[in-house]
């Protein structure tokens, strides 16, 4: 089937109380690894594209990859571009047959931030594209942005009014919320508890609208602990409890964005690929196995979100 905009994926989820799973894709194993664990669980997807995704990948072989997705399968997939921070960009990918655009320009003050969402809203919409925004301000890094600091991302958490105000203002399809969670390895010194008051606040405010939650890999101990086993050194990283992912699933969170676990996923079995096997290089065995690893790690994912066996409804 066609690519799909993320609209009944949306209103599936937030009727059904579960959340779609929004995957940044670099390369071919990892399209292969969302791809197959879809599949296995028939889930509805998105497949997100970061700038430095287009970069490094160049956009008309991703768009190859996610056709070949489509011929193969039939799967209800959006292709959406992740953190644009310009109109160009976002105009850009509607050209380039994206179905989905995000414009974050959560870093800009409120009225910046509304006027290049609306602008990206109008183009968008007059060809048939959707757009997540976002309001407030997340930790980590995202794309070459600096967040907010571990210690200060509640402080930071989205404003309730002014995220219904900007909507008002906007006619975005998605809002990307702040509520305690960062993007990468190193989201927390602590374990954490997420601002669950401010989800329920919007959602309460905003009735059926779709909210988005970024930075939300579990960076799962086992992982973390094979990377450091083979040779790797990655102390003190933390991720958003799984249990808390699929409490925000429940909610009005209906897309939820994982980039890191699958890196993490990735990483783990190339080092140990490679440290049981000195003398490997072959690419095939060990991006092999890093694949199957991507894919295990997604199938887990989607039984989190609760957006496994939902393809069918999505279509
Ligand atoms: O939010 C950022 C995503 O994890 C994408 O990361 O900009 O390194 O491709 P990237
Ligand atoms: P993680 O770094 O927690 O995987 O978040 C990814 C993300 O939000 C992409 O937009
Ligand atoms: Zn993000």
């Amino acid at each position: 089937m066609p690519l799909v905009t993320t609209e009944k994926m949306f209103k599936q989820a937030y009727d059904g109380g579960f959340a779609v799973g929004a995957f940044n894709v670099n390369n071919m194993e990892l399209m292969q690894g969302i791809i197959g664990a879809c599949q296995e669980e028939n889930a509805p997807v998105i497949l997100q594209i970061s700038r430095g995704a287009r970069q490094y990948a160049n956009i008309k072989y991703l768009k190859a990859l996610i056709d070949t997705a489509l011929a193969e399968t039939d799967l209800p997939i959006a292709m959406h571009l992740d953190h644009g921070d310009t109109f160009d960009i976002c105009k850009q990918c509607v050209d380039d047959g994206f179905t989905s655009v995000m414009i974050d320009k959560s870093h800009a003050p409120f009225a910046e931030n509304a006027s290049v969402t609306k602008q990206v809203v109008d183009y968008a919409h007059q060809n048939g594209v959707v757009v997540e925004a976002e309001i407030g301000q997340l930790g980590g890094i995202e794309e070459d942005v600096v967040g907010v600091s571990a210690d200060d991302v509640m402080k930071h958490v989205t404003d309730p009014t002014e995220a219904v105000e900007f909507v008002k203002q906007t006619g975005c399809d998605s809002l990307a919320v702040a509520c305690g969670t960062s993007h990468g390895a190193y989201k927390f010194k602590t374990e954490p508890t997420l601002a669950f008051n401010v989800i329920e606040e919007i959602g309460n405010r905003l009735p059926g609208f779709p909210l988005v939650m970024h930075g939300s890999s579990s960076v799962p101990k086992e992982f973390i602990d094979l990377i450091n086993k083979y040779g790797g050194n990655m102390p003190n990283s933390m991720g958003v409890p799984e249990d808390a992912v699929g409490k925000a699933a429940k909610m009005a969170v209906c897309k939820i964005n994982i980039d890191t676990d699958l890196r993490l996923a990735l990483t783990a079995k190339i080092r140990q690929v490679f440290a049981e096997n000195p003398g490997e290089f072959d690419p095939r065995k060990y991006l092999g196995p890093g694949r199957e690893a991507i894919k295990q790690m997604v199938k887990r994912k989607l039984h989190i979100l609760g957006c496994a066996g939902k393809a069918d409804i999505c279509r």
